[in-house]
């Protein structure tokens, strides 16, 4: 997959892909991250990037020029087609959903606004879809763009160990992952649960799934409306509610 980035901070993007599973991804070449800064395509000996919004009120806006160029080079780089992806907090909400969606393609084009935005005409005439991660706001779309990138990446063949894969599919399905416990199984903190120390593998799963369940029902119970139970999950639940219900410390 090859990822262009547009952005007036090229490494800060090369950075933030730069480590652990995206970092080995780029090395091994399945994913391929290239930064592009608009100040390249920009006139005169400042290379202005901005200007003051048509209006009034503080700050600048980003010119539509230098990143309509920009964007004329990145297309030219390579012959596959790409959707223009624009990071702000305007945008639809960032979904696993969508993730799995923009990481069947073989390619897309990020692009990073700063100070107050963009001017919208080059978003009207550019831009397929804007994506937002999070109701707050960024100083820039880098830190978003990078999001994008680590939750594709992950997501591409060859990329994930068996068991990160196995991992992934279980938040997949729309539930949050259950706890994980490691040595000393006796420790000043607490017990590590009976049951994953048992051996027995059937025990562990239900129980896993069972946390799993009633950590969504707890924390995030709007993600219950959108999985389907299954009559065995179901019950698992309702054990859990009537074995937990009514704490207010965490499941285990
Ligand atoms: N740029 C600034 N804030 C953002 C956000 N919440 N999501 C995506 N891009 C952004």
């Amino acid at each position: 997959m090859r990822v262009d980035v547009l952005t007036l901070f090229p490494e800060l993007i090369d950075q933030c892909t730069g480590f652990g599973v995206v970092g080995r991804a780029r090395e091994r070449n399945i994913l391929n991250v290239c930064g592009w800064n608009p100040r390249d395509y920009a006139e005169g000996g400042y290379r202005r990037v901005d200007d003051r919004p048509f209006g009034g009120g503080p700050g600048m806006v980003m010119l539509i020029e230098p990143l309509r160029k920009c964007l004329q080079a990145v297309r030219s780089a390579d012959t596959e087609p790409a959707p223009v992806i624009y990071l702000s907090p305007q945008g639809q909400p960032l979904t696993q959903a969508k993730v799995r969606e923009l990481a069947e393609r073989r390619r897309l084009i990020l692009l990073c606004g700063r100070y107050e935005g963009i001017d919208e005409r080059l978003l009207a005439a550019e831009v397929d879809e804007e994506i937002s991660i999070g109701d707050y706001v960024l100083s820039g779309g880098e830190l978003a763009a990078a999001v994008l990138v680590d939750a594709v990446a992950r997501l591409q063949e060859g990329v994930l160990s068996d068991a990160e894969s196995a991992m992934q599919d279980s938040f997949e399905e729309g539930l949050l992952d259950c706890p994980h416990y490691t040595q000393p199984a006796a420790h000043a903190l607490g017990d590590v649960p009976e049951v994953l120390r048992s051996g027995n593998h059937a025990a562990i799963a239900r129980w896993r799934r069972q946390q799993s369940l009633g950590r969504t029902w707890r924390r995030r119970p709007d993600l219950l409306d959108t999985v389907t139970l299954s009559s065995l999950d179901r019950r698992l639940l309702e054990e859990f509610k009537v074995q937990y219900g009514s704490e207010t410390t965490p499941e285990t």
